[in-house]
């Protein structure tokens, strides 16, 4: 196999890693818990943070003889530096050790760190394929936070792939079959800007609890994708005039499990069209806030209804699509980027699903949109 090339397993994506930006906790549980470890990425993590709020996020092993950072393996932090448990070696929040209890820090040592950045409260991390620095940025702007709710998150665990579950964005059959979601509407037509893929539609639903019908809504989304682990949903609706903010962040966790986190932001209703059940009789600061968890509540249903599918299914990276469906192969072109390594095929004959031409015999998926 030439070198730098990836063996991919049959009817697998190239990687279960794609390069990019994944979230890793939330700033509010880090405060809570002020050392955190996980599984991210294949990696095996530590994120902690100093007394001036800076994060790290550093492989759970120390330089030094290579114990575990962890909290369970008896790491903890102390004045902002995390202390390593096997011979008490400090590091800072860049990662560099700084201390020893009996020796001065050796020059230049330092935990493998991932660059973080940060948005309302989100905390992601950059991972390079072979360890490449950021080649690309989340939007710098926080969106203006006047009149929203807090930031309200909820995560489901399940085997999957982020490229899968972002697809979610582009395919607009399965909002009416999967979801019940009617007069599913494009927008405009798909945008794509290197990293960012722009995806907007409408839709109208009823909400319902234990099958009674709670709200019908009538919906705009307009999704803002960077990469696949990070997209920004932002929603209107229109019969009664809300605003509802989405981020949806899938991150890999072991090569097989995906966590999906939703975190939702509501704007506060000023001037409602019509009142949502009972909201009419709350004082006005909590409105918002409650209006979030019923989003978030319903969001996450909407979410395990495609879990029930994407736990199940196999990548097709050659489907056979129909005529409507062309806005897959768009999004999965944009996708290749991701994965800078070039697949080699095995298995019965795969190639990328991005460049392949389909021979006389077999039909002919559909094109590409013009985006
Ligand atoms: S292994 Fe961490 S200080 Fe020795
Ligand atoms: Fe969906």
């Amino acid at each position: 196999m030439p070198a730098g090339r990836t063996e991919v397993a049959k009817g697998a994506l190239p990687s279960p890693f794609p390069e990019g930006w994944y979230f890793v906790a939330s700033r509010q549980s880090l405060e809570k818990t002020k050392l955190i470890q996980k599984t991210w990425m294949g990696e095996n993590i530590v994120i902690w943070s100093d007394e001036s709020g800076n994060v790290c996020v550093a492989e759970a092993y120390c330089p030094h003889l290579g114990s575990n950072l962890g909290p369970a393996a008896g790491g903890c932090v102390r004045d902002g530096r995390l202390v390593c448990p096997f011979h008490g070696f400090e590091y800072n929040a860049d990662g560099y050790c700084v201390d020893t209890p009996y020796a001065p820090a050796p020059p230049d040592m330092r935990l493998r760190v991932f660059e973080t950045t940060e948005m309302v409260g989100l905390i992601f991390a950059w991972w390079g394929i072979g360890g490449r620095a950021p080649q690309w940025s989340l939007p710098a702007e926080t969106p203006d936070q006047t009149g929203w709710s807090g930031t309200r998150i909820w995560t489901h665990r399940f085997p999957g792939h982020p490229q899968e579950t972002t697809e979610n964005a582009v395919d607009m059959a399965h909002l009416r079959y999967v979801h019940g979601y009617d007069s599913v509407g494009r927008v405009e037509t798909i945008k794509v800007d290197g990293p960012r893929f722009e995806s907007n539609f409408d839709f109208a639903t009823t909400r319902r609890i234990a099958g009674v019908p709670f709200i019908s809504l009538d919906l705009t989304a307009q999704a803002d994708i960077f990469g696949l682990g990070y997209s920004y949903v932002d929603v209107r609706e229109h019969s009664i005039g809300f605003d509802i903010r989405l981020w949806i962040m899938a991150t890999p966790v072991d090569g097989t499990n995906i966590d999906m986190s939703v975190a939702s932001q509501v704007r506060e209703i000023r001037n409602p069209k019509r009142w949502l059940p009972g909201l009419g009789f709350l004082p006005r600061k909590l409105r918002a806030p409650i209006m979030n968890r019923i989003a978030l509540y319903f969001q996450s249903r909407d979410v395990l209804q495609d879990v029930t599918i994407w736990s199940r299914k196999k990548s097709r990276l050659q489907p056979i699509l129909s005529r409507s469906d062309g806005e897959i192969m768009a999004f999965r072109a944009y996708c290749a980027q991701f994965y800078p390594e070039t697949p080699v095929a095995v298995g019965d004959g795969h190639r990328s699903a991005t460049n392949r031409q389909p021979t006389a015999m077999e039909p002919t998926p559909a094109q590409p949109t013009t985006i």
